[in-house]
Formats: C-alpha cells, sequence, structure tokens
C-alpha cells in the first residue's frame, strides 16, 4: 500500500533525550506516526506518516466506552555497524490478528502491519538509542472510533503505530524483581479474552497491581481463573521456573498471551540444553518446591520486560527467596543471548532479525 509521508514542520520536532540511562520506559515518544483507517465498505485507506500528535476523537466514539482497542510491542535495534533490526515482527503481526478476531476488528494484513512498523522506524530511526539495554519500542495500536453508544463492533478503526526510545521496563533495569501471587482477583477465564492484547485485560489488572505495589511487590502473578491453583503469567510477562536442567512455563491454553519472548526462550533453553515442559503447575507445588530448593531459579520474559529475574514469589504471606534471591545463571545466560541476537552481537541462525 502507498503511505503517504507528510511534511515535519520543525516546531514538530522533539529534542532527543541526551541521558540515555534516564530514558526510562514509555514516556517519550519520538515526532512521528503511522496512521491508516478501516472503514466499513471500503478496507484500509489512507495510510499515512503525520507528526506525532492526539487524535481528535467524538467523545462517543466506542473505544472510549466499550473498549475495543488491541496493541501489540515490538522492539527495534541499532546495531554497532549502524544498521536498524526488528525481531520477529511477523509474530507480532500474527498476534495482532489474532486478537483483531477475538475482538471483532477487521484484520491488518500482515504486509501493512510490517510496512507501516519498518516506514515509520526508518524515517524516525535517529531515535533508537544505543545504550547497553536500550531499544526502540513500537507499540501498534488500532482502536474503534466510530461514535455510537451501542454496544457492537464499530465501522471505522485506526491502526496506529508510535514509537519510544526506552530502558528498562521496571526501574531497577535487571535486576530481581519480587512478586505477588495474587489469589483474590483474576486476569482471565476459559472463554474469555486472555489470550488477546487487549487493553482490558491491563485495565482489569490494575487493582491488583496497586495493592501488590503498597505490599512491596513490583507485579502479581496470576493464577488461573477457575480453580485459582495454577500459574498463568504476570501481566507484562510470561513466567518461567528452572529446576536444575528443566525449565516450566505454563501451557497456552487461551487464558495467558502467547508471548514472541516466551517463544524465543523455549527455543534457546533448548538449545542450551535444557528441557523444557509447557505444563500446568499449581501454586502448592511451585511454593513447596521453591522451599525446599528444587526450583533454582525464575524469570519472567516479555518485549518490554526482555528477561527478568524473580527473586522472591509471596503467596499467602509467605515469602519464599527464590535461589540465592540474585540473577540465576540460565537467566543470565538467556539474557545475554537472546539481546546478543536483538543486538547483532550474537550470529542469529533462527532467522528472527529482520533488517530493515
Ligand atoms: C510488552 O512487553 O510489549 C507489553 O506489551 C507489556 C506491556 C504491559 C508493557
Amino acid at each position: 500500500m502507498q503511505i503517504r509521508v507528510l511534511p515535519l514542520p520543525e516546531e514538530k520536532q522533539k529534542k532527543k533525550c541526551s541521558d540515555e540511562s534516564k530514558l526510562g520506559f514509555g514516556k517519550i515518544f519520538t515526532d512521528r506516526m503511522f496512521l491508516v483507517e478501516w472503514k466499513a465498505g471500503q478496507g484500509w485507506v489512507d495510510a499515512r506518516i503525520e507528526p506525532y500528535g492526539p487524535f481528535s476523537l467524538d467523545p462517543a466514539c466506542l473505544v472510549l466506552h466499550y473498549g475495543q482497542e488491541i496493541f501489540e510491542g515490538l522492539k527495534a535495534y541499532r546495531w554497532q555497524d549502524g544498521s536498524v533490526a526488528l525481531f520477529r515482527p511477523e509474530m507480532n503481526a500474527r498476534r495482532f490478528n489474532h486478537s483483531a478476531e477475538r475482538l471483532c476488528m477487521p484484520e491488518v494484513p500482515e504486509e501493512l502491519f510490517l510496512q507501516g512498523v519498518a516506514e515509520l522506524v526508518r524515517l524516525e530511526a535517529d531515535w533508537i538509542p544505543t545504550a547497553p539495554g536500550t531499544s526502540l519500542y513500537i507499540r501498534p495500536t488500532m482502536i474503534a472510533v466510530e461514535a455510537v453508544l451501542g454496544v457492537k463492533p464499530s465501522d471505522h478503526y485506526y491502526f496506529y503505530v508510535i514509537l519510544s526510545p526506552v530502558g528498562a521496563y521496571y526501574a531497577g533495569g535487571f535486576n530481581p524483581v519480587k512478586i505477588m501471587v495474587e489469589d483474590q482477583y483474576v486476569r482471565a477465564v476459559p472463554g474469555g479474552t486472555g489470550e488477546a492484547k487487549t487493553g482490558g485485560n491491563y485495565a482489569s489488572s490494575l487493582k491488583a497491581g496497586l495493592e501488590a505495589k503498597k505490599k512491596g511487590f513490583d507485579q502479581v502473578l496470576w493464577l488461573d481463573g477457575k480453580e485459582r491453583r495454577f500459574i498463568e503469567e504476570v501481566g507484562a510477562m510470561n513466567m518461567f521456573f528452572t529446576y536444575g536442567n528443566r525449565v516450566v512455563t505454563a501451557p497456552l491454553e487461551g487464558s495467558i498471551l502467547s508471548g514472541v519472548t516466551r517463544n524465543s526462550v523455549i527455543t534457546l533453553a533448548a538449545e542450551l540444553g535444557f528441557t523444557v515442559d509447557e505444563c500446568k503447575t499449581d501454586i502448592d507445588t511451585i511454593m513447596a518446591d521453591i522451599r525446599s530448593g528444587k526450583i533454582t531459579e525464575a524469570f519472567g520474559s516479555g518485549t518490554a520486560a526482555v528477561i527478568t529475574p524473580v527473586g522472591a514469589l509471596c503467596y499467602k504471606n509467605e515469602t519464599a527467596t527464590i535461589g540465592s534471591g540474585g540473577v540465576g545463571a540460565l537467566t543470565q545466560r538467556l539474557y545475554d543471548t537472546l539481546t546478543g541476537i536483538q543486538t547483532g552481537v550474537i550470529a542469529d541462525k533462527f532467522g528472527w532479525v529482520k533488517k530493515i
């Protein structure tokens, strides 16, 4: 599809952050955004890259009332030779359309998704930070913009992409986080939207997250919504537990997100000689195995979170330290290997990296 590139007036050009250690996560946005509209009877029309700025939305539009919205997260990396790489962007495009199907939104053709992302990143390449642990976070989003108060799928959508130079998702950087196992609220139920990347899942997680923060924890680990027994995910990341040379993670059965990083970790861990079990594990077993030392380390995986070590888990007021409470050997190896491939320091034998 032809993408129009609108002029960027000088007054809309922002100053870049000179200290990349202060980027944080998702607080700064680049100069331009990609936008294309879908209209019933017409399909996708008027793809353009325009100056970053607010939308003028009708106060009645569907996304503001019924949350018909989906999004993705991926990253662009600046390599030492100056080139720019994306990591497995086609997986994000496919997951986006899986979410779209669940939310009754139109499919974004994979080529359009990838073209919008690539052309925008190419134009904004100067914004890609280079300090270790930094990258350009890419947020493709679709919102329902028809102005009507009836509960129904919209007849008008915006698919847009914004970019944010980022550092680590957690303020502590690559350091162990403390996670509280949530036993009161649930994130997803069988048949619900847990597998879709939609804003409502995150809105409904806020209360538990705030309560966990008040108790000194970084995030919550969700249990299954039916029996409140089986470990699921952490919202911003999928969870892994290491038992010596075996790694365990929750299976993809419809209520957790199918993480691109999760999938990459499974491949890398197997390459490193670990057995990976995608199996249902109940929280009592996890806590007992942490206590007895059978679980040697735990970590989360996600685009924003990359690989995040988990130092302690709290369930029903018992806090158990995992391993030494520090960064486990496999966690460190996976972090180094994954970020090495993403930044071109380690050869990519999987064909994951896409130069743009
Ligand atoms: C991502 O990892 O890209 C996500 O979308 C998680 C988000 C909560 C920051």
